[in-house]
């Protein structure tokens, strides 16, 4: 039995871009995505106000949030880590921000130069004000399964972050399989906490495919009800601060598999194989999803 409909975020032009060495211009970048903006998809997150030393290939975040046309149907989002960068998003036009935190303290301290406990209150003051502002906030939690410094993470710990961010105000949360080590049974023990809290509907699940398990851990989420994902075009991305991290499972792939299964998304397989092409084409190199090579240009 599967959900008439799921819901896929496209966080390619975030998640995806942030790990690339080349940088793409910034009227390629509206470019693309504005052909994502007419594929189908409901939700883009387009990129990240954070510090651009940190993740320089984003470092245009505000003009890229200018120069897109926005579609009236789809919601945009950005990754905001403190007031600084919700001010610039606010400025710049966003329906939604996304703050994000680790439940290892160590790839914490890597990705924001804060322990936890220093985290929260930036995080709360961020989700205060844009819910002030009326924005919908989605509390990203990284590491959620496994951490390339400490290892294996308890549930209890994940359900710990969680419940602070969804305190402080949060609408959902996305649940990252930072560095794409899980596997389904990992997934089904998470899930079976998380969903005694929280309805399904405010539960998303982030998962990078470095293992080849994304596909099998979507299966599984769906399984246990849920029906919204984080996926990036092509299988662009990972976190520049998580060693080992491929990218977030391709909107392609899972677009394949959820289509096939009879579940609608809305989304046009075509439309994102033309955006795939595209930015694969300034990339200069393969994108690592596999429906996408069995329609390569030779
Ligand atoms: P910090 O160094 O502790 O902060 O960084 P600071 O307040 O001391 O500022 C340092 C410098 O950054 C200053 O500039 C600030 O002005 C500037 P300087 O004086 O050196 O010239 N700065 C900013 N500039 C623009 N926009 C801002 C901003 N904030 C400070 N918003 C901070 C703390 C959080 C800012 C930093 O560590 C940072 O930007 N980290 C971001 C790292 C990142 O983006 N990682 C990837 C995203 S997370 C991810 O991929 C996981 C996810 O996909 C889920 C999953 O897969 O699990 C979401
Ligand atoms: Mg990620």
């Amino acid at each position: 039995n599967y959900p008439d409909f799921v819901e896929l975020k496209e966080v390619g032009p975030r998640d995806g871009l942030q790990n690339e060495t080349k940088w793409i211009p910034t009227e390629d970048k509206v470019a693309w995505i504005d052909m994502l903006s007419n594929s189908g998809v409901k939700e883009i997150e387009y990129s990240s106000f954070v510090n651009p030393k940190m993740i320089p290939a984003l470092s245009d975040a505000r003009e890229v949030g200018r120069r897109i046309q926005r579609n009236p149907e789809v919601f945009y989002s950005a990754l905001v880590p403190n007031l600084k960068g919700l001010e610039y998003a606010l400025e710049t036009g966003i329906d939604g921000a996304s703050v994000f935190m680790s439940v290892s303290e160590t790839h914490n301290m890597r990705n924001i130069n804060k322990t936890l406990d220093q985290t929260f209150p930036v995080l709360e003051k961020v989700i205060s004000e844009a819910k002030q502002a009326g924005k919908r906030v989605t509390g990203y939690v990284s590491t959620v399964f496994d951490c390339p410094y400490e290892g294996r993470i308890d549930p209890e710990q994940v359900v710990r972050v969680c419940e602070r961010l969804m305190e402080a105000g949060a609408d959902e949360l996305s649940l990252g399989d930072t560095i794409g080590t899980a596997v389904p049974s990992q997934v089904e023990r998470l899930l079976e906490s998380m969903i005694a809290l929280y309805p399904k509907e405010k539960l998303i699940m982030h998962f990078h495919d470095t293992r080849g398990m994304a596909i099998a851990n979507i299966m599984t989420s769906l399984q246990q009800g849920v029906t919204r994902f984080d996926t990036s075009i092509g299988g662009l991305g990972g976190c520049p601060y998580a060693p080992g991290a491929a990218g977030n499972v391709a909107t392609n792939d899972v677009l394949y598999l959820l289509h096939g299964l009879g579940v609608n998304t809305g989304i046009n397989e075509e439309k994102i194989r033309d955006a795939s092409f595209f930015i694969q084409n300034k990339l200069g190199v393969k994108l690592p999803s596999k429906s996408l090579a069995c329609h390569q240009h030779t």
